[in-house]
């Protein structure tokens, strides 16, 4: 892993501390940047939650997470020290500008660093936090917010949000996170693309049958039930992690890296997305909802007993066949995927090219496969080219298809960190 560049002192001020999202990702992520040397000397981490706990209590609460969360091997006892002198607490009621003067106290005189405000809460809750930070003092020439998803739960609602967000923060000043983006894998998909000659002359509906997405997972709901039963996996994983790679694959090279230039190609992606109406949702869109079974012979509860709900219709499995409707896309099918509970856990982008348009090799001498490019985002990372060979040997031409293997674990000698 290598140092961040140039990030100076900071404060970053976790809204949501003690919860699911702040244990199991960003902490854990946090104290892998620690133990790369990544974070500045200066740099301080304020837990605000509801919880009336002391500071010690909440370290140690994150030193569990960390232990747990942290990718094998990476939790030290030295590193977590360092990680923990980093480390406040205080409870703080958060759309209550009048319950703020503790993390006020914290951050007085520190108005210099950047300061970064992450909200892993609950969306309906980030117009009321950026109103009470305002209110309480909290802002900053250098601040900025960091919002998760989903941002709300249809267009009206991710709108007010955008609005209420927007009444206190800058356009730039806003970061709407998407982890996805920050696994190596997918953020190699730009360099594979526009970084390589070889595969751009091909990219388009001339060589290219049809691409999969898929994002399998085998966990469950992990206790997230009251998040995860108003959301489903279309809000928490096709809106916005399956759509990003979806941008990814179908995008124009973009004039530059710049982040407005890469999101203007993006969004002309999305335009160019059919909507499907009802009548087609019939045939190109799956719901499921997993039941109680086994994986890899472990039984595991179906949705509804881990869930608050007995009710709940919440799918858990998505299948999509989406369509770009532009000059490079015209008639390739898009095939999103993504549900908890399957098998094996599997995120992967499958490049599926045309057959060969003549065939000069008799039936016997076996399948003349079209070519395939298999892009594994998780986990083993790598690369997979499958094409049609000559098996050596005497005894008459046979074919077989088999691949050009990137695996970067091998190819670079690291491990892939954690998103
Ligand atoms: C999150 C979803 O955004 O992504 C989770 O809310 C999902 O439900 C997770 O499990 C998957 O991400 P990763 O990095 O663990 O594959």
């Amino acid at each position: 892993m290598s140092p961040a560049v140039g990030l100076g002192p900071f404060d970053m001020i976790v809204f949501g501390a003690t919860g699911d999202l702040a244990m199991r990702k960003i902490m854990p992520a946090l104290f892998c940047r620690e133990a790369a040397g990544a974070l500045p000397h200066t740099g301080e981490l304020v837990g605000v939650g509801r919880g009336d706990i002391s500071t010690s209590a909440y370290r140690d609460r994150v030193e569990a997470a960390c232990r747990r969360h942290a990718p094998d091997g990476i939790f030290d006892d030295d590193v977590w020290r360092r990680f923990a002198r980093r480390i406040e607490y205080v409870p703080v009621n958060a759309t209550d500008s009048a319950s703020y003067g503790a993390l006020a106290g914290i951050l007085a005189g520190r108005e210099d660093r950047a300061r970064a405000f992450y909200l892993a809460t609950p969306p309906s809750l980030f117009g009321g936090i950026c109103h009470a930070v305002r209110e309480a003092g909290l802002l900053t020439d250098r601040s900025r917010v960091v919002l998760e998803k989903p941002l709300g739960h249809d267009l009206q609602s991710a709108r007010r949000i955008n609005a209420e967000v927007g009444a206190v923060f800058d356009e730039d000043q806003i970061y709407r996170i998407d982890h996805y983006l920050g696994k190596e894998t997918v953020q190699n998909l730009m360099v594979l693309r526009f970084g390589n000659s070889l595969f751009e002359p091909l990219w388009s509906h001339e060589f290219i049958d049809h691409v999969q997405i898929t994002a399998a997972e085998t966990v469950g709901l992990e206790g997230r039930s009251s998040y995860y039963d108003g959301a489903g996996a279309l809000r928490d994983m096709v809106q916005n992690h399956l759509l990003q790679l979806l941008c990814l694959v179908a995008m124009e090279a973009p004039v530059s890296l710049d982040a407005d230039a890469v999101r203007d190609e993006k969004l002309k992606v999305l335009k160019a997305l059919h909507s499907t109406g009802p009548a087609e949702m019939k045939t190109n869109a799956v719901r499921g909802q997993y039941v109680a079974g086994a994986i890899s012979g472990v039984l595991v509860p179906g949705y509804r007993d881990e869930n608050d709900s007995v009710e709940s219709n919440t799918e858990t499995f998505v299948a999509l066949k989406a369509e770009v409707r532009n000059w490079r896309w015209a008639g390739v099918p898009f095939y999103l995927r993504t549900g908890k509970r399957m098998p094996v856990r599997c995120s992967e982008i499958v490049i599926q090219f045309r057959d060969v348009p003549h065939l000069i090799f008799p039936p016997e001498a076996g399948e003349v496969a079209a070519n395939r490019l298999v892009i594994r985002l998780q986990p083993d990372e790598g690369i997979k080219f499958w094409m049609v060979n000559k098996v050596p040997g005497p005894g008459g031409l046979q074919l077989r298809t088999a691949p050009l293997n990137l695996s970067f674990a091998e190819a670079f000698d690291t491990r892939s960190p954690e998103a």
